[in-house]
């Protein structure tokens, strides 16, 4: 596979997109200090201006650049960076990230990619990267390059890593002293959270619309999404977890045969993509245990299947 990380920095400085390989999904890319750059991502993406973009850093220090961080984010970004956690962080006046990444609010989302790619590409630049999922608004995330739609395909970059390793996008999170508040569910488990610090809840966004990105219906196929069925209907696709007696007369894909939520999460939007291509007039998902990864694995089902 031949990696230009050297063109797909110049096209980023000259404030075009790239989508790149991170280790949760793929990400579009834009020149975080760049406002035009950033407006590209929004218009693509059919996406609302309220809802704001993470940006993507080589390493913590260029973080402490740009951002106040209490404890509580210190301990966080400790433990998981480089990896799939995001801090909601308060930018220093200092700090040139246009705030069209925020909708003008000076509270923004970071994160520290492991992925090799995004981080040759990250140590390549003196920007950070503003990348959502690489998917139209609303959509299903795309774990390799074929589940680009068009659309993101014809006007961006495209580099490709192969499959994301985990499957899932990062975890959000605000970190105040003694209190941390997950606003979105992603690849690092509450319960590996609470190991760190037990003083952590699961925010309700619905309620609370601290993630503003977070609307019920989200991550979603375009096929009608059944979920924590007993029985399949004829016609329907059949997303499986573990040994059961559910059948498909169309096609069925199994999460994890083995019952692995790691497993799982890592084939979720892939199985997803495939089924919703298949000629079946809906998809139903089998259950899925909520702990661990499979809570992440339920949110994302319940907001596709929600109408
Ligand atoms: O794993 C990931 O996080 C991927 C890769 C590419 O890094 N990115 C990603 O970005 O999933 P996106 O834009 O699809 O989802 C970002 C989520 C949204 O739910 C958004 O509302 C929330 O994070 N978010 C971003 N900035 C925020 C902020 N300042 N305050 C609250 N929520 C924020
Ligand atoms: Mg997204």
């Amino acid at each position: 596979m031949k990696i230009d990380i050297n063109k797909a920095s110049r096209i980023l400085r000259n404030g075009d997109l790239v989508i790149f390989p991170t280790e949760t999904v793929y990400g579009l890319g834009a020149n975080a200090n760049n406002q035009k750059a950033i407006e590209r991502i929004y218009k693509i993406k059919n996406r609302p201006k309220y809802n704001p973009l993470i940006c993507h850093f080589y390493n913590i220090s260029k973080i402490k650049e740009n951002f106040f961080l209490n404890d509580t984010a210190l301990k966080l970004a400790k433990n998981f960076w480089p990896g799939p956690l995001t801090l909601i962080l308060e930018k220093k006046n200092s700090s040139k990230i246009n705030l069209s990444v925020s909708n003008g609010k000076k509270f923004i989302g970071c994160r520290i990619p492991k992925h090799p790619i995004a981080q040759r590409l990250l140590r390549n630049l003196n920007f950070p990267i503003a990348a959502p999922s690489a998917n139209i608004s609303n959509k299903l995330s795309s774990t390799n390059i074929g589940h680009l739609s068009k659309r993101l395909k014809e006007n961006t970059f495209i580099i490709n890593g192969g499959e994301s390793e985990y499957g899932l996008e990062s975890t959000v999170i605000n970190a105040q002293n003694n209190s941390i508040r997950i606003l979105r569910l992603g690849s690092i488990t509450y319960e590996q959270i609470k190991m760190i610090d037990p003083n952590v809840i699961i925010e309700n966004n619905i309620v609370s619309g601290l993630s503003p990105g977070l609307q019920k219906k989200h991550y979603s196929p375009n096929l009608p999404l059944r979920i924590n069925v007993d029985n399949v209907y004829k016609g329907e696709s059949l997303l499986n977890f573990g040994k059961n007696n559910l059948k498909s007369d169309i096609l069925e894909l199994n999460l994890s045969l083995n019952s692995n939520l790691e497993e799982a999460a890592k084939n979720l939007y892939d199985f997803m993509h495939i089924l919703d291509e298949s000629k079946s007039i809906g998809i139903a998902a089998a259950p899925i245990p909520n702990c661990n990864l499979g809570k992440t694995i339920n949110d994302r089902l319940i907001r596709a299947s929600s109408n």
